[in-house]
């Protein structure tokens, strides 16, 4: 496996503020990052901003601002909720920042010198909210967006092109040879399928129509088109073509890294297909993988900043804390499919999987060990109940599924393996019966082995949980005594670990929700993004 991680979402557009849909996919990714960095590896994480483009400026107007004042306004609140999410970005990219803008513009120029990128003229179908182009099969008789399904309008411009033909050879040869690189991998079918075969048209990379925009400056009456601008933030963040390229040469062109974009599949088609195209242009080696996630859905639709039905992750965090929304998010929508956003469905996997299984087995396990040890953790001293050699191998074994998992980037199913742990941790003590043998004084060896065997059950679920519960799984370190550097990941498979530490009672991780409350409560907050 490769030593370096170099992970990213998509750079969000400050059209408006950002919904559950972003945090979900930013939640993710700051999983990834976390478990890999737990886990002693150097993981660079990048997130950012998309601040051009047409609907940018339109809304600019609106407010009455200009585009850059309006752009700040809301890139404020990204901080604010990445903050609140406890999202760990080693850097946040605007693109209207110098570093990214002035090699935006050498990047246009040296395509242009190579002749990959030409002006011509552009007519097509535009989707104003996608701010995209699309071919007559592509909108359908209807003339609708295949992204969005809103109206399109034809619409002709001079513009600079980018040559795709020149390019779709090697590209197809590329997924031939990296067959991880696009994960789920029906996706690649449906690029090959839906945009390749049928033809690819050369990509209009300028446009004249509005001004908030990178200039080109061959030609300054053109700004530079939102996804050549988007694509290479990827690389500018890095530091690529400036004096300080070390960044990049550590996390992108060194080949020991993994290059890991995450993002929704409503921008597919852009990462997998013109990204490796503008790459090899620039004679740039293209990314490791790209993970297309689903969409969250509310009431049947793609939740969407432009239809307003949306769901806000504030007041959610606020009423029940980071930990519950970072875990629905991971847990609940299965990572690569369409999920649905419900308040029901919230509520329950708080209770059932957070407040009655992880909490209850903390309070149930900390308070035995205060009321037959005095708080302190008996010693391992090997396998003592007929029990104890099942739980073992089920850690070894939990510990095992989940980095496999995690590696291949199956986040639901990595924290699902964590969820087992817990369940057969609450079944050993149904099993062992330590209220019996408490009774019996000969007994007190294996009783002291139940209490061992299940404060390292929780210890290692709680090392494992803690890329997404980032502030239970420490309080869960702290009750059973142990310091930031003895719960380090690199003692996961340490069976004394947990030996003759004084535990601290504390207030449950996850108080139960009542759903009778919560449930009109989160119910209320959908719809509005105010
Ligand atoms: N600015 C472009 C991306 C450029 S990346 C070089 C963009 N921005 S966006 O803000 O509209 O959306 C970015 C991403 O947010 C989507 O790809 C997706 O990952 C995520 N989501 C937006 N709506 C979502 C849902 N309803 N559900 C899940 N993720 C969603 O596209």
């Amino acid at each position: 496996m490769k030593k370096k991680f170099y992970i990213t979402t998509p750079i969000y557009y400050p059209s408006a503020k950002l919904h559950i849909g972003h945090a979900y996919c930013t939640t993710l990714t700051d999983v990834f990052a976390r478990s890999k960095r737990e886990r002693g590896y150097e993981c660079y994480f990048l997130t950012g901003a998309d601040e051009h483009g047409l609907k940018i400026e339109k809304n600019a107007e609106a407010a009455g601002v200009t585009p850059q004042a309006f752009v700040d306004n809301i890139v404020e609140g990204f901080y604010k909720l990445w903050d609140l999410l406890k999202i760990t970005n080693d850097d946040f990219i605007r693109t209207t920042q110098d570093r990214h803008v002035k090699v935006v513009q050498d990047i246009f120029s040296k395509m242009l010198e190579k002749g990959d990128i030409y002006l011509g003229e552009y007519e097509g179908w535009y989707c104003r909210f996608c701010e995209a182009f699309w071919t007559d099969t592509q909108v359908g008789v209807d003339h609708l967006c295949p992204d969005c399904g809103r109206e399109v309008q034809k619409a002709k411009e001079e513009a600079y092109f980018f040559k795709t033909g020149k390019y779709v050879d090697s590209l197809l040869k590329f997924y031939d040879d990296n067959p991880n690189f696009l994960t789920p991998v029906s996706r690649k079918n449906e690029m090959i399928n839906t945009f390749i075969k049928p033809g690819l048209d050369d990509l209009c990379v300028s446009r004249t129509s509005f001004t908030w925009g990178i200039p080109v400056k061959e030609n300054p009456k053109h700004v530079v088109y939102v996804w050549l601008d988007a694509l290479t933030n990827y690389i500018t963040a890095l530091g690529y073509g400036s004096d300080h390229p070390e960044l990049f040469k550590k996390y992108w062109e060194d080949e020991d890294t993994e290059i890991i974009h995450i993002l929704g599949a409503d921008i597919t088609r852009f990462h997998a297909i013109y990204w490796p195209m503008f790459l090899e242009s620039l004679g740039v080696r293209k990314p490791d993988r790209e993970f297309v996630h689903g969409l969250l859905m509310m009431r049947d639709s793609k939740m969407s900043k432009s239809k307003g039905n949306v769901v806000d992750p504030y007041p959610l965090v606020e009423r029940y804390g980071v930990d519950s929304v970072r875990y629905y998010l991971t847990r609940e929508i299965n990572f690569g499919s369409d999920g649905s956003f419900s308040p029901e469905q919230f509520v329950e996997r708080v209770n059932s999987d957070l407040a009655n299984s992880y909490g209850n087995l903390l309070n149930r396990t900390i308070s035995m060990i205060g009321k037959y040890f005095d708080g302190i953790i008996p010693e391992y001293k090997g396998q003592l109940t007929e029990f104890d050699g099942a739980l073992e191998a089920m850690i070894d074994f939990t510990i095992e599924q989940y980095e496999k998992a995690m590696d291949d980037l199956k986040i639901t199913e990595a924290i699902s393996y964590v969820n087992e742990l817990v369940n057969r941790a609450n079944k050993y003590i149904d099993e062992t019966t330590p209220w019996v043998l408490a009774k019996d004084e000969a007994k007190k060896a294996e009783l002291g082995s139940v209490m061992n065997h299940l404060a390292r059950a929780i210890y290692v679920a709680s090392r494992l949980y803690h890329p997404v519960l980032v502030v239970a799984s420490d309080k869960a370190f702290e009750q059973l005594g142990l310091s930031s550097e003895k719960a380090d990941y690199q003692n996961i498979k340490d069976k004394h670990l947990l030996d003759n530490l004084q535990t601290v009672k504390g207030s449950p991780l996850f108080p139960r929700l009542d759903a009778a409350i919560e449930v009109p409560f989160i119910a209320g907050l959908m719809g509005s993004n105010k």
